[in-house]
């Protein structure tokens, strides 16, 4: 299957490398473009062309419409100011009939797309994360009005290789958006900041990064495998009188749960005016 990435950034070689992983396609179906040699050497990388395959494969932007033109599938994995116009550039060049466009853009919508690239055209709006890049995204789409089944069937098969995959009424993209596609980097700084805790009682930065990374894959893959609630399992380590009360009770003093919470309401917020900025 053609798969044609247009902006070969971070998403789009995670994408790619789990459409390969997934044997959705080969490396010589793969073709992206970007503006800029580093871009195009990194995507390369990651993705695991060597050579000519990567001389072939990554175009200048200049040449958008052309590589859209002969692909099955068409990525649009530019940042979301960019997306209208990049839409625009190859719309004349989409056949409806046998092609489906996938954008990854946060906070513009279907209808915004729709106009760019005209009615016929079927779309799919995903919004995935970048712990795709390791298998363990978590990721949720909404279909255009002309998107069949076989469409969606496609997107699932190349996102499910990349981790979850949630099907989702677009009004409940942007909430997506602020809670898994920024999540990652809210995790990163709870983290961080769990290693700095064990550095300020004396461990060393080496070990204290270790075991914070550690113990978020572990808690998160408990609550998984197990399907109780956080709540529970949390109480089950919160024993009377203990050191995780004591610990749970600075959280509470210090607002963590109250943050999270209003950061994924910022991060939603912020998603629905993304498209507000949009040529007419
Ligand atoms: N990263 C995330 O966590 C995440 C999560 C969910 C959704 N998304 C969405 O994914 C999209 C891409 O994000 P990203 O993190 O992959 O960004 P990125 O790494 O900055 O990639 C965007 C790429 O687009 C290229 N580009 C810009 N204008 C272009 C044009 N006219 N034609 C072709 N390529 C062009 C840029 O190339 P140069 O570098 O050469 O300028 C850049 O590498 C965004 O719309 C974002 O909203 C990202």
């Amino acid at each position: 299957m053609k798969l044609a990435f247009l902006g070969a950034g971070r998403m789009a070689a995670a994408i790619a490398r789990g459409a390969l992983d997934a044997h959705l396609c080969t490396p010589a179906e793969i073709r992206a473009t970007a503006r800029t040699e580093p871009t195009r050497a990194a995507f390369a990388k990651t993705v695991g062309l060597k050579d000519h395959a990567a001389e072939a494969a990554i175009q200048p932007a200049t040449e958008n419409a052309q590589i859209a033109a002969a692909a099955e599938i068409v990525f649009l994995c530019v940042k979301p100011l960019d997306l209208v116009a990049v839409a625009r550039e190859i719309a004349p060049h989409l056949r409806a009939d046998n092609q489906l466009l996938v954008s990854v853009a946060a906070g513009i919508s279907l209808a915004d797309l729709q106009k760019a690239v005209g009615d016929a055209v079927p779309l799919v709006r995903v919004m995935p994360n970048t712990p795709a890049l390791v298998g363990q995204g978590a990721c949720a789409y909404a279909r255009g009005a002309t998107t069949t089944d076989h469409h969606t069937g496609l997107v699932e098969k190349i996102f499910g290789a990349l981790g979850e995959i949630h099907a989702i009424d677009e009004k409940l993209i942007d909430a997506v958006n602020g809670l898994s596609a920024s999540g990652p980097a809210y995790v990163f700084t709870v983290i961080e900041a769990l290693a700095d805790g064990g550095v300020l009682m004396g461990l060393p930065r080496v070990l204290a990064a270790s075991l914070a990374t550690q113990t978020v894959l572990g808690a998160a893959a408990l609550v998984k495998e197990t399907g109780h609630h956080p709540a529970q399992l949390r109480d089950a380590v919160a024993s009377a009188g203990g050191t995780t009360m004591a610990g749970l009770e600075a959280l509470e003093a210090g607002g963590l749960r109250a943050a999270l919470i209003a950061a994924v309401r910022a991060g939603t917020v912020r998603a629905r005016g993304l498209g507000a900025g949009l040529p007419p």
